[in-house]
């Protein structure tokens, strides 16, 4: 029994230091994707506290992301890390860009912000994981 438990942390060991599956990561992203229902929550119950707590976290969420990601080119041909920033800031810009349109009624407009962030969630699981 001890054994197998002693296999099994190794076994988990060595696929974490591979990078592949980290449970960090795989946290703050399942994070963002409450955020991302929160704030649609917030669109159809047309709740303002709501959009504003779901982009809160959201923003708070989206700066580590690039903490998960390798610097340096990767097999993709790109800088993961540099990408992830620049996504971070884009994807944060927008969040702030939903609670504008949406406090001043425009829910269309926040909708529409809400379509591009996820967009860029969309893409980034392409790039960097060929999802
Ligand atoms: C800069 C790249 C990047 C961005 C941007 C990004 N993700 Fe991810 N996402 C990843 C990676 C990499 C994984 C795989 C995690 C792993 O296996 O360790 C992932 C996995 C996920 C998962 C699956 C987690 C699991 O348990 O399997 C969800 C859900 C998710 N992301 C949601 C989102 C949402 C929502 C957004 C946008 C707000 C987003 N992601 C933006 C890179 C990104």
């Amino acid at each position: 029994m001890k054994k197998a438990l002693l296999v099994l942390i190794l076994a988990s060991g060595v696929l974490f230091a591979e990078g592949y599956i980290q449970p960090d990561r795989m946290k703050n992203m399942a994070d963002m994707e409450t955020a991302m229902a929160t704030i649609q929550k917030g669109f159809l119950f047309n709740n303002i506290n709501v959009v504003k707590n779901g982009v809160k976290d959201l923003k708070e969420r989206v700066q580590h992301t690039e903490s998960f990601m390798k610097d340096g080119i990767g097999e993709n041909g790109i800088n993961n890390m540099k990408y992830a920033k620049k996504e971070a800031v884009a994807i944060s810009t927008m969040a702030d860009e939903i609670l504008t349109t949406f406090e001043k009624g425009d829910r269309y407009s926040a909708a529409n912000n809400y379509l591009l962030i996820l967009g860029k969630c969309l893409s980034c699981h392409q790039i960097v994981r060929s999802w």
